[in-house]
């Protein structure tokens, strides 16, 4: 059976459910345009309730019911949460914190990742499953485990991060030069003498931080990758994948990605909060841009509430369409949600679900089926081309950036990538999500916010980038650190100085506003007083104030962090008043080669931010659209979305005729749009 134009579906879990109510939670699958279902995500223990006891039969039925009702299959492999007799016979399978605690089961997750006998137990239920199951033609696509991210610090994983880093160091004297070991008397004599970052009295060794989450990531691929090759060593053609979860910090995606037949996501964006819907455009780019050819697509969202946030705000039903057509704008091939039938046990028993515990004869149920049957009615969408501006975002520069003996905790590199991601949105910019190690192709404006840690391969290829014509602007902090956490010497921003035309001498975070010096957390022996006097801090900001080249930009206030920065030839666009830079440059930019390279060494307000991108995207020869507030626009092979975020009417300019797709309505130059009303246009009609 072909692939559907987009797939429209939900993690459904009938081992929750006595049979009687799967058929007719099939049939009403269908009728709200489902036409794939996830399913034993969970259901180890139900496969397998001792070991070796075999319970696949069900799961077979499962997979009959909904092929005899045309809809397709997300089949997972159970692995994500092991069933309590592994736990009980196998304690060393289950996973153990930096503090030494060994986690539980009756949860879930809580398997360790270098277990062999977990590994084992793995094979054995994959294998069951694939016996049985590969070939069925309901389904479409394998799903390993569930949404990787688990870390141990046990004894099984303390040797195999010794394995990994003696595949990446070679010999001892290679780890202790990169580990910086001298410092602090932590020369390794032995390789027996590494230990993961369990819990210490004070700041951990920044490298084997560093390198443990590395380890973390790989030996969690290592799973990933032992499973998809059993499904292929039985199905060569069903592609596989796993879900992520946007810019998670647990693994690396860019690593994994490459690894995927087909990039899938979990997005949960917090529907309290008006601007989520900015990060959740910047989780489906980075997907996108994970994806390249091969697609996304949205594994996981919720229709209404979640149950994990300490307070769940209920998502209204014109949101939930603005969220899911923003997501196929932005490129996805599936729109899928947790879960199809709402838990009636279980910790999850509050959160949503397309089929909510009230019935279908709810405001809630006919909503989302409406909303299936109009995603189902969309034509081929085709593919979101390539983007001309790119963000930076690499894990390790994620992980240096976020360590505890840094400058500044405040200068966090994901908020610092949504604010310069926000002004690409706003502005309508289309922008792809890149790793140091991607092409640049069709890039004119390479945006890097937060790259603290850049390796000495990358430098160069950027340099050389450069000089070729691309347009590269940093933020604060840059290129602080190479791949080992070293500190760069020299000028910085390191390797890219003299291209800049500036020596960069000291980060000069700014002072919080005076305090009572009795009320200084370090002199507290009193964690709750520490906890009270930090909390009534507060952020001093400076003036930024635009120098003659700067004319046109508005005056503005820095935020957190100021660099001493000694001009050579560059352009000043931007000068500190006030604070620890007192009159040097804040933002500046030099022409090098047949490029350019700029820097924002601070935190300026949004309007400000705003300026300074809309100029650097001038310079780039940057194509942007006129810009109307609250709307997104995006345009997706010949078709042009628009979603009005915002409660007032907006008036679009789109220059033609055009017909949007979802009401019929016909436009002649301008597309007007209520609070959160979207429209799909078809090209323009001559
Ligand atoms: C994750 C998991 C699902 C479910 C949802 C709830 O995305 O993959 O199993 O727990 O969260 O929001």
């Amino acid at each position: 059976m072909a692939e559907p134009t987009l797939w429209i579906g939900a993690d459904w879990n009938p081992e929750q459910w006595p049979r009687d109510v799967w058929r007719t939670d099939v049939e009403l699958m269908v009728r709200a345009g489902v036409n794939l279902a996830t399913v034993g995500v969970f259901s180890w223990s139900s496969l397998e309730p001792r070991p070796d006891e075999w319970r696949i039969d069900w799961l077979v039925d499962v997979l009959d019911l909904l092929h005899e009702h045309g809809v397709r299959a997300d089949l997972a492999t159970p692995t994500a949460s092991p069933p309590p007799w592994l736990a009980r016979l196998w304690p060393e399978t289950s996973a153990v914190t930096a503090e030494g605690v060994r986690l539980s089961p009756f949860s879930r997750n809580h398997f360790c990742p270098t277990s062999a006998v977990y590994r084992e137990r793995c094979a054995a239920v994959v294998q069951a499953l694939l016996d049985r199951c590969a070939g069925h033609p309901a389904v479409a696509l394998w799903h390993v485990g569930n949404e990787f991210g688990q870390t141990c610090f046990c004894d099984s994983c303390a040797a195999a991060f010794r394995v990994w880093l003696r595949e990446r160091y070679g010999d001892l004297d290679g780890l202790n030069r990169a580990w910086g070991t001298a410092v602090w008397s932590q020369g390794v004599g032995d390789w027996d003498d590494v230990l993961p970052p369990r819990a210490a009295p004070y700041l951990h060794n920044p490298a084997q931080l560093l390198d443990f989450r590395r380890f973390a990531s790989d030996a969690q691929l290592e799973l990933f990758r032992a499973q998809r090759d059993q499904i292929r060593s039985v199905d060569a053609t069903t592609p596989v994948t796993t879900n992520f979860m946007g810019f998670f910090a647990g693994v690396d995606y860019r690593r994994w990605a490459r690894e995927l037949d087909l990039v899938s996501d979990d997005s949960y964006p917090d529907p309290s909060r008006a601007d989520a819907v900015v990060d959740s455009a910047m989780s489906s780019d980075l997907m996108r841009s994970l994806g390249g050819d091969r697609g996304w697509m949205l594994m996981e969202q919720a229709a209404s509430t979640v149950n994990f946030r300490p307070h769940n705000a209920a998502k209204s039903p014109a949101r939930l369409r603005r969220e899911v057509f923003q997501a196929v704008a932005r490129g996805a091939r599936g729109l899928c949600w947790f879960q199809w039938h709402q838990a009636a046990q279980g910790p999850e028993r509050f959160h949503s679900a397309l089929l909510p515990a009230a019935g279908t004869d709810t405001r809630h149920h006919r909503m989302v089926a409406a909303l299936g049957t109009e995603l189902a009615g969309l034509p081929d969408l085709g593919e979101v081309p390539r983007a001309e501006v790119a963000l930076l975002f690499d894990w390790p520069s994620w992980w240096a950036g976020t360590q505890r003996d840094l400058p500044s905790d405040r200068l966090d590199p994901l908020a610092q990538l949504r604010r310069w991601y926000r002004v690409c949105w706003q502005r309508g910019v289309l922008t792809d999500v890149l790793g140091s190690g991607d092409a640049l192709d069709g890039v004119r404006l390479l945006l890097a916010p937060s790259a603290v840690l850049l390796d000495d391969a990358t430098v160069a290829r950027l340099r050389a980038w450069v000089r070729d014509g691309g347009h590269l602007w940093f933020g604060p902090f840059a290129s602080a650190v190479d791949e080992t956490t070293r500190l760069r010497q020299g000028p910085f921003p390191s390797g890219f100085a003299d291209l800049l035309g500036v020596r960069g001498e000291e980060w000069h975070p700014l002072p919080d506003d005076q305090l009572d010096p009795d009320a200084d957390p370090s002199r507290s022996a009193d964690p709750d007083r520490s906890a009270l006097s930090l909390s009534k801090r507060r952020q001093s900001t400076v003036a930024l104030v635009p120098t003659d080249l700067g004319a046109g930009l508005p005056r503005g206030r820095a935020d957190i962090w100021a660099e001493w920065l000694e001009v050579d030839s560059a352009d000043v666009w931007a000068r500190f008043q006030g604070g620890p830079a007192d009159g040097g440059p804040a933002v500046l930019t030099s022409a090098a080669g047949a490029g350019r390279v700029g820097l924002v060494s601070t935190v300026p307000d949004a309007a400000l931010l705003d300026a300074v991108l809309g100029r650097a995207l001038d310079l780039a020869r940057v194509a942007v659209p006129p810009a109307v507030p609250d709307v997104e626009r995006v345009v997706r092979g010949g078709l042009t979305f628009l979603i009005n975020h915002g409660q007032e009417v907006r008036t679009v300019p789109v220059p033609g005729a055009t017909t949007d797709l979802l009401s019929g309505t016909r436009y002649r130059d301008a597309v007007e749009l209520h609070a959160d009303e979207v429209r799909v246009l078809t090209k323009e009609e001559v």
